[in-house]
């Protein structure tokens, strides 16, 4: 890695014990690695406080395919942006389908679309999740 300064965090006795169970938990080789992706976290969840930030996304929706006109609205939804990346369609059972869709944009602009899809009707489950470096 590059560019790493070492620094000292004070913490309490209970807390360090407790974390030190959860990053255990968790697989984390040493605590600085996991300090370091809780820092990220957080830093990621701030950017999405941005509208006009840009930042990568994944949107996963679960949908009936028979409801009436689902898959054509959703496909016309996705042909009127261009911040989709890439998308993978899964055909989960007779009923349903699943997709994700790879987004990248501005926050405002990939919260409006991801809106726009998961309301709807006979979109079942959905969840966006934003990402970064
Ligand atoms: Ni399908």
């Amino acid at each position: 890695m590059e560019n790493i300064i070492r620094k000292g965090i004070a913490f309490e006795t209970k807390q360090l014990k407790e974390f030190d169970k959860l990053i255990k938990k968790r697989g984390y080789k040493n605590r600085s690695e996991a300090i370091r992706d809780i820092i990220r976290k957080e830093l990621i969840e701030e950017s999405i406080s941005a509208p006009e930030k840009k930042m990568m996304a994944s949107l996963t929706i679960v949908f009936d395919h028979h409801k009436h006109n689902l898959q054509h609205k959703l496909t016309h939804i996705q042909h009127k942006t261009n911040i989709i990346k890439s998308t993978l369609h899964i055909h989960l059972n007779c009923d349903d389908c699943m997709e994700v869709l790879i987004l990248e944009g501005k926050v405002k602009d990939i919260k409006k679309f991801s809106d726009h899809i998961l309301a709807q009707k006979g979109v079942k489950h959905g969840k966006l999740v934003f990402t970064g470096v």
